[in-house]
């Protein structure tokens, strides 16, 4: 088969490589699409040398077609359409032990510690496989789990009809944390992000959002305005790296003081640098900060809500390429950071 191999950090090379034999408990999937996400353009300097170590096939975002089935599978059949679940977990560290799976201690993705999925094909078994119904496009099914992200940060913070939401970041993982939440509750959704075309993207899908340049205007206060001084129920930070702004706070602490009395902050963002916080501030309001990683169980919800139509992915997409030209792909994510939320492989 043909596969995207990171040869050395920065290097991908398309080439022929042994197409995977399917075991008796393994499904062998011919990949269709697969997407690039923020991991990926990491992994691709050498940012995450030596978990990721070259040679190897990136990919942990990815949606095929059945092509084998191994003889000790059941409930499979070359044709079904599926989505991968890239996450493996140990079973055996506490976290596994109470079934807080996205907290194991040595959590491993496809595409990121092993081979994944910029590939023709990948084998795996039937447990990471999601299937979607017929109808779902090709490109949709690569984007399962990216969605998954969104509902499970929604999961954790508890989103329910009604609440008024905040979410800093209209990137990649604030978008799809927006229509998750959109499934949930019809409340306000503020979006706060420097980048006006991202604002857009958001307020251009959906009704009842507010777009909040915190260049132009602090974030905060347009909040305070708009709940009649109350706050949201719930502010998800899905920044990471922050771009500093003059006169305005840090994400996370901007969350904490968004929220209204006992609400709740959401951090999904991986910064390296420390977040300043006042403890004050969330005390006050007896508020909570929580985290959420990855997900968990959530790829059934999200293709039941793709299945029914209640989602939106075509406006995560911003540009499809050949599996390829792949290394292009990277370069130009490298090279115009802001202008793509997601850019697919073609590898089928
Ligand atoms: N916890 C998880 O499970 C998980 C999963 C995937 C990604 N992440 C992390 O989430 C973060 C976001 O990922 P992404 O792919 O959406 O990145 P992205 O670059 O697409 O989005 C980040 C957005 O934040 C905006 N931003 C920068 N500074 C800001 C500020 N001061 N205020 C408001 N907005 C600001 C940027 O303009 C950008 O649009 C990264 O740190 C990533 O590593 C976490
Ligand atoms: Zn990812
Ligand atoms: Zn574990």
């Amino acid at each position: 088969m043909k596969a995207a191999v990171l040869e050395s950090y920065n290097h991908f090379v398309w080439k022929d490589v042994e197409t995977p034999k399917v075991k008796p408990d393994e499904v062998l999937v011919r990949i269709q699409f697969a997407s690039i996400c923020g991991t990926d353009m990491h992994i691709f300097p050498g940012d995450f040398h030596p978990r990721s170590p070259v040679p190897f096939i990136p990919g942990h975002e990815m949606g095929g077609v059945v092509a084998e089935v191994g003889n000790g599978v059941s409930g499979f059949n070359p044709g079904d359409k599926v989505a991968v679940d890239p996450i493996i977990w140990c079973g055996e560290c506490p976290a596994c032990k109470r079934k807080h799976y996205p907290a194991c201690t040595s959590l491993k993705l496809l595409g990121v510690d092993m081979n994944g999925g910029f590939a023709e094909y990948i084998s795996v078994p039937p447990h990471m496989l999601f299937k979607t119904a017929p109808h779902i496009p090709d490109q949709h099914v690569a984007l399962v789990e990216i969605y998954g992200i969104g509902f499970h940060a929604n999961n954790r913070a508890q989103t329910a009809e009604g609440d008024i939401i905040a979410i800093w970041g209209a990137g990649r993982v604030g978008q799809v944390i927006l229509q998750a939440a959109r499934t949930k509750t019809t409340g306000t959704i503020f979006m706060v992000d420097p980048l006006e075309n991202r604002l857009q993207i958001a307020v251009g899908n959906y009704d009842n959002v507010i777009p909040v340049n915190p260049k132009k205007e602090n974030p905060v206060e347009v909040i305070r305005k708009h709940t009649g001084g109350k706050g949201v129920d719930i502010a998800f930070e899905a920044v990471g790296h922050a771009e500093e702004i003059e006169g305005v706070n840090t994400p996370v602490r901007s969350c904490i003081q968004s929220l209204r009395g006992g609400g709740k902050v959401c951090v999904l963002g991986l910064g390296d640098e420390p977040a300043p916080i006042v403890f004050k501030e969330l005390i006050w309001k007896e508020g909570q900060i929580i985290t959420s990683r990855v997900s968990d169980g959530e790829f059934t919800e999200v293709i039941d809500h793709l299945n029914a139509g209640n989602l939106k992915p075509d406006a995560l997409i911003s540009k499809v390429m050949p599996g390829s030209e792949t290394q292009q792909a990277f370069e130009l994510l490298q090279k115009e950071k802001g202008k793509y939320l997601k850019v697919l492989l073609d590898f089928s």
